[in-house]
């Protein structure tokens, strides 16, 4: 057993552990969250989704709200520019049955930057505070912020965003390591990630360069209240279970292509055949490496068109 593993209170919702997946865009959709709960995670967090794309009722941006019954507790992640934006999505999220809102003012991507959300919204202090009010009065669920330890190397602004979502009634501060101008490469940060600790009440939530038990431990040294992971998740799922338990195995070959066979089949469940095998595809390079001719079968992979060819390329593995 790990000691720092233990349950999450975030507001009136507790989760059953501190252990949590991160947002990934294309990636922590229904069929990769309900995956990493079953190996343990405490919390799943979705994409990101539009707010206007929401309020719009976008089609796309609608799909991205659908949540599977199996896969609780979920907490859907939305970015914006604007607090009536964020609000209405906010509210269509509860709806759609969502057990946490997560607001993303920490994304450094130039296409959402350009429209005024994501890490742009650190210098905007008053804006994000408004944004941040506007989500919580919403709905009755928690509000969390996920964002950065500032925006550009050296400008700490870990504190100010912690009192932001502190004053503003968000339930805990989801904080990654690192600052935005270093997208998302590079070492985490943990004396900023301490410092955005001590500066709030609420529960704070680390993120960045969690690969392995030992640096989620390290993490927890900061005081922070859970550990969330990115992609240390991707195509080793059972990272969750494994820093759960203290103890850690080498991700087994045969393993994760037995995990991958299962997440293809969600996918062709949930988008069908063609967009779940595309959807699959993304990641194939962290689920099938370790074997000996991981190349040609990765290569044999990216030629299949139905699920029953994968059935069959993955018996000869399993
Ligand atoms: C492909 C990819 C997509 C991401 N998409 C999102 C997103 O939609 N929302 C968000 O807040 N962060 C997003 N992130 C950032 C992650 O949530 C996380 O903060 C970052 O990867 C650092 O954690 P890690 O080092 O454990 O991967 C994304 C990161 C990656 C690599």
């Amino acid at each position: 057993m790990n000691k720092f593993v233990k349950p999450l209170a975030a507001g009136k919702f507790t989760a059953e552990n501190n252990l949590l997946l991160a947002p990934m865009a294309g990636i922590t959709d229904a069929p990769f969250r309900i995956m990493c709960l079953k190996c343990g995670a405490g919390i799943v967090c979705a994409e990101m989704v539009s707010a206007r794309g929401v309020d719009m009722e976008n089609a796309k941006s609608l799909r991205m709200l659908k949540i599977d019954k199996r896969e609780r507790p979920v907490s859907m992640q939305i970015f914006g520019s604007s607090a009536e934006d964020i609000a209405s999505a906010a509210r269509a999220a509860q709806a759609a049955g969502a057990d946490i809102i997560d607001i993303n003012a920490g994304c450094p991507v130039k296409k959402i930057n350009k429209a005024g959300a994501g890490c742009v919204l650190i210098k905007q202090e008053k804006l994000l505070a408004e944004i941040v009010r506007a989500a919580v009065k919403a709905v009755k669920i928690p509000v969390t912020l996920k964002t950065r330890i500032g925006l550009t190397e050296g400008n700490f602004a870990g504190d100010k965003l912690a009192q932001i979502a502190e004053n503003e009634g968000a339930a805990a501060l989801v904080m990654h390591a690192r600052y935005a101008s270093r997208m998302h490469s590079g070492p985490a940060d943990l004396d900023a990630l301490c410092k955005a600790v001590f500066s709030c009440k609420i529960p704070v939530i680390g993120n960045g360069g969690v690969t392995n038990l030992g640096l989620a431990n390290k993490m927890f040294e900061t005081g922070v209240a859970g550990v969330m992971i990115g992609r240390g998740a991707l195509g080793n799922p059972r990272i969750f279970e494994q820093i759960a338990a203290g103890r850690e195995t080498p991700p087994e070959p045969r393993q994760k292509a037995a995990d991958y066979l299962d997440i293809i089949k969600e996918n062709v469940k949930f988008y069908g055949e063609k967009t779940g095998l595309a959807r699959a595809r993304k990641t194939t390079g962290y689920w099938l490496g370790g074997f000996p001719d991981a190349g040609a079968l990765r290569a044999e992979f990216m030629k299949i068109t139905t699920l029953a060819q994968a059935e069959e390329l993955f018996k000869n593995i399993i």
